[in-house]
């Protein structure tokens, strides 16, 4: 494969995904929610399939930005996970996942956390970072994400060399 960033960009609507799981008693916690970290395993899968859809190579979790959990998510509730990316450099890609719960009784809907999750391609046969095609952004809403997420990325690299003297 050649060393340059293929050419033919790719929309963000192109890999946007959404997860939809019913949560049951084997997702939950003590107190009858869904647990913490098996919302982080859906964000991390919605995630790896938006970077699989765009890169069309194998990918890995580089990174895991913060994620606040801001309402519980009942048994019984539907979980909706939507990604979708933010953000593409050469081998790397930021995903901006929103999880939302879903009452079926009532329909009602609520934003409970929002995580980004940066994926990095790699090269099938070398298993190297790989370049991945440029982000096309579209409508407002993705020239906007993607300006937060240049802020993003320059904290997050800091962050990584600081961790690095360690
Ligand atoms: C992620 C990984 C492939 C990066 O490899 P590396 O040898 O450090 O490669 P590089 O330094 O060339 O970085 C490659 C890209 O990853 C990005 N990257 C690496 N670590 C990062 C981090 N902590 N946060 C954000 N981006 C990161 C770099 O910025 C670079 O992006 P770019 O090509 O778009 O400029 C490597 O650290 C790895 O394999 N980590 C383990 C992944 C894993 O097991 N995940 C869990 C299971 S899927």
């Amino acid at each position: 494969m050649s060393p340059d960033k293929p050419k033919e960009g790719r929309t963000v609507a192109e890999s946007a995904t959404e997860m939809t799981q019913l949560v049951l008693p084997q997702h939950a916690n003590v107190h009858g929610t869904l647990l913490g970290g098996t919302v982080m395993h859906w964000v991390d899968l919605a995630a790896a399939i938006v970077a699989n859809r765009h890169s069309r190579r194998p990918v890995v979790t580089a990174a895991f930005d913060e994620m606040s959990f801001l309402a519980p998510i009942q048994v019984g509730q539907v979980a909706l996970i939507h990604a979708r990316l933010t953000f593409v450099d050469r081998s790397s890609m930021e995903i901006r996942v929103d999880v939302v719960s879903e009452d079926v009784l009532t329909g009602e809907r609520r934003r409970t956390g929002t995580a980004y999750v940066t994926f990095v391609a790699l090269d099938p046969v070398t298993r190297r970072p790989s370049p991945v095609p440029p982000l096309v952004l579209e409508t407002d809403e993705d020239r906007a994400e993607h300006v937060k997420a240049l802020e993003r990325r320059r904290l997050r690299l800091e962050r990584r060399k600081l961790n690095a003297k360690d």
